[in-house]
């Protein structure tokens, strides 16, 4: 596949790359993101930013995960990450995480509507299905500003702390 590249209003979503890795570790290592999200552990390892970036690299080789980073497109600073995860049979999950310092300008919905249309149109997928901690209401804001549709609650040892928690389940199918 060739390089995957989403450019929106204000924002540009482009493959990760070795340059990202200190600004990754930096905003990704805030105990606000790991604490609500699946896959990032704290304190964030110094190594591992680099060691995502190459896996990022090869998932989209082998069609299994489309892995952005966000950069504001004005300034070219590095805000979050969105990804499409466990590409598989026509549907994904669909991830997230924007850095605290850039809360609340909009970004994740506008990056998460451009995300949806590059994964129904580019990569012709089906379903997406999403979940996040009840705690974390603004994570379902911006699934459901993205046309997604509450599935109902289940249960997940989703933050860093490895409790097990109440999630909300969405989807978002193609065509809907
Ligand atoms: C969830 C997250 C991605 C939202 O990013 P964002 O760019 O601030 O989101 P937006 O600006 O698009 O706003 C989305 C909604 O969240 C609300 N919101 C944003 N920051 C907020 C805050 N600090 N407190 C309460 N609500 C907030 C916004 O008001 C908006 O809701 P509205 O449309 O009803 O006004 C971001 O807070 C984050 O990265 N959190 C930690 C990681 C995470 O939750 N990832 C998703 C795991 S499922």
């Amino acid at each position: 596949m060739d390089e995957h590249r989403i450019e929106t209003e204000r924002l540009t979503l482009r493959p990760p790359q070795p340059e990202d890795a200190a600004e990754v570790q930096r905003l990704a290592g805030d105990f606000r993101i790991a604490d609500v999200t699946s896959s990032i552990p704290h304190p964030y390892p110094p190594e591992l930013a680099q060691q995502w970036i190459e896996r990022c690299a090869q998932d989209w080789a082998s069609g299994t995960a489309a892995n952005f980073i966000i950069i504001e497109s004005a300034s070219g600073k590095l805000v979050g990450s969105m990804a499409l995860k466990d590409i598989g049979r026509g549907e994904a999950e669909v991830g997230y995480w924007i850095g605290v310092p850039y809360w609340s300008r909009g970004y994740a919905s506008e990056a998460c509507n451009a995300l949806v249309d590059f994964a129904f149109q580019q990569l012709r997928l089906r379903r997406l299905h999403a979940s996040h901690l009840a705690r974390n209401p603004q994570s379902g804001r911006v699934l459901f500003k993205a046309g997604f549709r509450h599935l109902g609650l289940g249960h997940s040892q989703c933050g860093c702390q490895g409790k097990l928690e109440p999630v909300e389940l969405y989807e978002r199918v193609s065509g809907e």
